[in-house]
């Protein structure tokens, strides 16, 4: 068991502002060392204290102008719009049609997928993502060709199949029957092999049957720890779209709550347009929103109200949702959740904003105990921010005073380039040149 010391300014999220206050919902170093051995974070804090209680032969790598902070959590994103992000022109349903299943019909092609599936590991890498919650394509090869590139680097990621049966091109249908068998194969391959963890993935209402959602529903009655993501109110057509597929239903969670894809594990991303109800039962029901704000702007599709989801104790992670979403990078995607909240008059503090990128994602995707941040005993994925990173950066913070201040200007400013190094499972990933 070989130890490594980390020395640098460390900071980390160990509670939600929110509930907690600000003061307790972080700790700070500003000349800390973060300890790893066996892929785990075994000691943290204040240079001078662990340096002391460690043994004197400790290997130390020392930063200057760096921050340490734990790994970012990407709540919902999709692998296979790697490469046709910024596509102009559309809303949700016409850019779905448009441009989003012609690109993910090359996933037939396994090949295609494996090469795409290393892009964007190597995308999330280089932006200080270590954890996300991951949707493939209709293609089961999607999802292989995914998982086998994330377990080779050990990753920890969430990922499943797309269900979809309905209301797309016939290449990229499946039916209730193969969605389920399909999946069930990648569930018993992948679902707790290392790191990997399985998401039943419907892909949003309108293009699954009931049957097919009946089927989602199955499956994750079947099995302990698996995941369900789907879309859920995330533009108005949508919305008018499910009212009128599923008459019968009170409202667009209500069509999901019929076929018990409601609960613990199950993430929502979007849910833009709620009505009071629909908030009370993701509440109720335990399930997740995923705040996904480049995506909302870029299609237009509205304004996410996180002090609501906190007025109904919903958990909430942040997504990018590339590639609706138009960065990869967390900080980017902060600056955006920022800039929306401050469009309704709320305000996002950058330690709050830190506490969603990291451990409230690692709780919305009930992983807090492994991830989300550097205490003692976790799971040692961390990233390196460089305070330098550009010269207008360097600038900025050269000419503030607080913690806050630095970290707020990380977040607004920041993309690739803030990120130095990031480290999975104790490991070095990524290095910036
Ligand atoms: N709703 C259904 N599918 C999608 C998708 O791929 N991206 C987004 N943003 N919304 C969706
Ligand atoms: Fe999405």
């Amino acid at each position: 068991t070989h130890a490594v010391a980390y020395r640098a300014a460390i900071l980390h999220s160990l509670d939600d502002p929110a509930k907690v206050g600000l003061e307790a919902s972080y700790a700070y170093y500003p000349d800390g060392v973060l300890v790893v051995a066996d892929g785990r974070v075994r000691d943290i804090g204040a240079a001078a204290d662990v340096l002391a209680r460690q043994p004197a032969e400790l290997n130390v790598v020392e930063f200057n102008n760096k921050l340490i902070t734990s790994g970012f959590i990407d709540t919902h994103v999709h692998f296979p719009q790697s490469e046709m992000i910024a596509s102009y022109g559309e809303q949700l349903l016409d850019w779905l049609n448009n441009y989003t299943f012609p690109e993910e019909r090359k996933f037939a092609d396994p090949a295609h997928s494996a090469r795409v599936a290393e892009f964007f590991l190597d995308q999330l890498l280089r932006n200080g993502t270590t954890t996300a919650m991951v949707f493939g394509t209709v293609h089961k090869a999607s999802v292989d060709a995914f998982f086998q590139a994330s377990d080779k680097r050990n990753m920890r990621m969430i990922a499943g199949k797309v269900m979809m049966d309905r209301h797309a091109p016939d290449f990229l249908l499946d039916t209730p029957e193969s969605g389920y068998a399909d999946s069930k194969e990648l569930i018993e391959r992948w679902h707790n092999k290392g790191r990997q963890l399985y998401a039943v993935t419907p892909r949003f209402a309108p293009t699954s049957s009931p049957e097919q959602l009946a089927e989602a529903g199955r499956l994750l009655a079947e099995y302990d720890g698996l995941y369900m993501q789907t879309h859920l109110s995330e533009n108005k057509q949508e919305i008018a779209w499910v009212k009128s597929l599923f008459p019968e239903q009170k409202s667009y969670l209500d069509v999901y709550d019929h076929f018990g894809l409601l609960g613990d594990r199950s993430v929502f991303a979007h849910a833009i347009h709620l009505e009071e109800p629909e908030f009370d039962r993701m509440g109720g029901s335990n399930s997740v929103a995923a705040f996904c704000p480049t995506s909302n702007l870029f299609l237009g599709s509205g304004l996410f109200n996180l002090p609501r989801f906190e007025d109904y104790e919903v958990d909430v992670g942040l997504g990018t949702d590339v590639g609706a979403g138009t960065s990869f990078s967390m900080l980017q995607t902060i600056s955006e959740a920022y800039k929306i909240l401050q469009l309704q008059q709320h305000r996002l503090h950058p330690l709050k904003a830190l506490y969603l990128a990291t451990l409230g994602g690692a709780r919305a995707l009930r992983l807090d105990d492994k991830i989300g941040n550097l205490q003692v005993g976790k799971e040692a994925d961390f990233i390196v921010l460089d305070l330098q990173a550009t010269p207008l950066i360097k600038a900025r913070i050269d000419n503030t005073s607080t913690l806050f201040e630095q970290l707020f200007v990380l977040m607004m400013l920041g993309d690739d380039r803030a990120i130095a190094e990031t480290y999975i499972y104790g490991q070095r990933q990524y290095r910036r040149d």
